[in-house]
């Protein structure tokens, strides 16, 4: 406890970099997605888990009352990273079906036969609710290590009521921003998408809509179509939700068009967009997420990424992480990827996961931003720059992250 006034105060000092993306807009987009504001030699001070002040250590002034001090010479600050878009509630998982992978089996065969996603399903519906708020616990330890403090989880795994609701609040106990995923497949139980769509509108949304913030649907070939993902989205936008949407991971049916009518807060993967859809989204206002983890763990192609932000569109990166298409928690990964595969630089990709992703989940006053009123929230990479964080790859750039200004124990 401090002498003045009880404020809890943490100063992070000799810093070798800061670098934050710079101003308060949000999203960024076009050349304002790189403008990355760099620090040398600098600290940050952190007071109840807000931001109160960053700057060079020549303008430090001695600061007020009891102060904990973190000395973080040879390290670099960026914000703490923000994952808007993971599967992080889910039991089990799909190692045997990686296997197969390996060996020559399709995804899309393998979901066609029943496995995939319903292999995910049958053991998340057979864990209690006990243990899948264990599991998304687990998940969220793994994205903090990897310097993830805000990370949206999408539900999915349950298709059915009780596992959906339940899904949504182990992801809320867990401390994520939960999205309602009911419209991930069609369990086997239903004779159709429309039947199944039918029942999630009437019997689970009422109930998902007081739990989540925003729906998501997989508008694909053998999930749902058009028709039936607007059907769904637009219930859950009546009942508050905000939307997003799984789109063109495989093939282009029609979710970017779809995004835009209905107002999406994002449309993700994009693998499969062609130049009408990189127009489409340019200069409006859906948010088009990345998902290169994914791409690669699929052997998939990646999605126009330079295109989409040479053309103005706001872009996200997100780890996706699932058990079956992207094993993956790591943004500092994805940042590799993103400069390697998607030809982001790096401070691009860093607005792309810290910025732009807190848009995506409408916090972008709050995180994604080292400047006084923004939360805590700060990762600290063992680097001697910053872009150490994509330059790296698969390295261990994580060295302390805080959390609500707070040093977070990373077991
Ligand atoms: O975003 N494409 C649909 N859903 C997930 C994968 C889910 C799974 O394979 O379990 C995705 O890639
Ligand atoms: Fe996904």
């Amino acid at each position: 406890m401090s002498s003045t006034g009880g404020a809890r105060r943490l100063l992070i000092r000799d810093l070798a970099q800061l670098a934050t993306p710079r101003g308060t807009e949000a999203p960024l987009r076009g050349h304002a997605l790189g403008d990355v504001e760099v620090l040398e030699d600098a600290y940050v001070l952190c007071v109840d888990g807000d931001v109160e002040a960053i700057g060079r250590m020549q303008d430090l002034r001695s600061v007020e009352g009891e102060v904990e001090e973190l000395d973080a010479r040879g390290l670099c600050a960026v914000p703490g990273l923000v994952d808007c878009h993971t599967h992080a509630c889910f039991a089990g998982d799909r190692v045997e079906e990686f296997a197969l992978r390996a060996g020559g089996a399709t995804y899309e065969e393998l979901h066609a036969a029943g496995g995939g996603i319903m292999a995910t399903v049958n053991a998340t519906r057979a864990a209690s609710d006990a243990e899948l708020a264990d599991a998304v616990r687990t998940h969220r330890t793994w994205m903090l290590r990897a310097g993830t403090t805000t990370f949206e989880s999408k539900s999915g795994y349950g298709l059915d009521r009780d596992t959906e609701l339940a899904s949504l609040r182990a992801i809320a106990a867990a401390g994520g921003v939960p999205t309602w995923l009911g419209a991930h497949a069609v369990p086997p139980e239903f004779p159709d998408a429309d039947a199944y769509v039918d029942f999630m509108v009437a019997e689970v949304l009422p109930d998902a809509a007081e739990l989540a913030e925003a729906a998501d649907v997989f508008l694909e070939r053998g999930a749902f179509d058009v028709a039936q993902a607007r059907r769904y989205l637009e219930a859950c936008g009546a009942a508050g939700l905000a939307l997003r949407l799984h789109g063109d991971q495989f093939t282009e049916q029609g979710a970017v068009a779809l995004a835009i009518e209905l107002g999406a807060r994002s449309v993700d993967h994009l693998e499969a967009t062609g130049d009408d859809g990189v127009r489409a989204l340019a200069a409006g206002a859906v948010v088009a997420v990345l998902l290169p983890a994914s791409a690669l763990f699929l052997g998939r192609p990646m999605p126009p990424t330079r295109a989409l932000v040479d053309s103005g569109a706001a872009v996200a990166l997100a780890t996706d992480f699932n058990p079956g298409s992207a094993f993956c928690e790591s943004l500092p990964l994805v940042c590799s990827l993103a400069a390697t595969q998607l030809k982001l630089s790096p401070s691009e990709a860093l607005s792309a996961c810290t910025v732009n992703a807190a848009h995506v989940l409408g916090r972008a006053d709050r995180v994604g931003r080292l400047a006084p009123g923004y939360a805590a929230d700060i990762l600290l990479l063992d680097a001697p720059d910053w872009r150490y964080l994509a330059y790296h790859l698969g390295g261990a750039v994580v060295s302390r992250v805080v959390a609500g200004g707070r040093p977070a124990a990373l077991p």
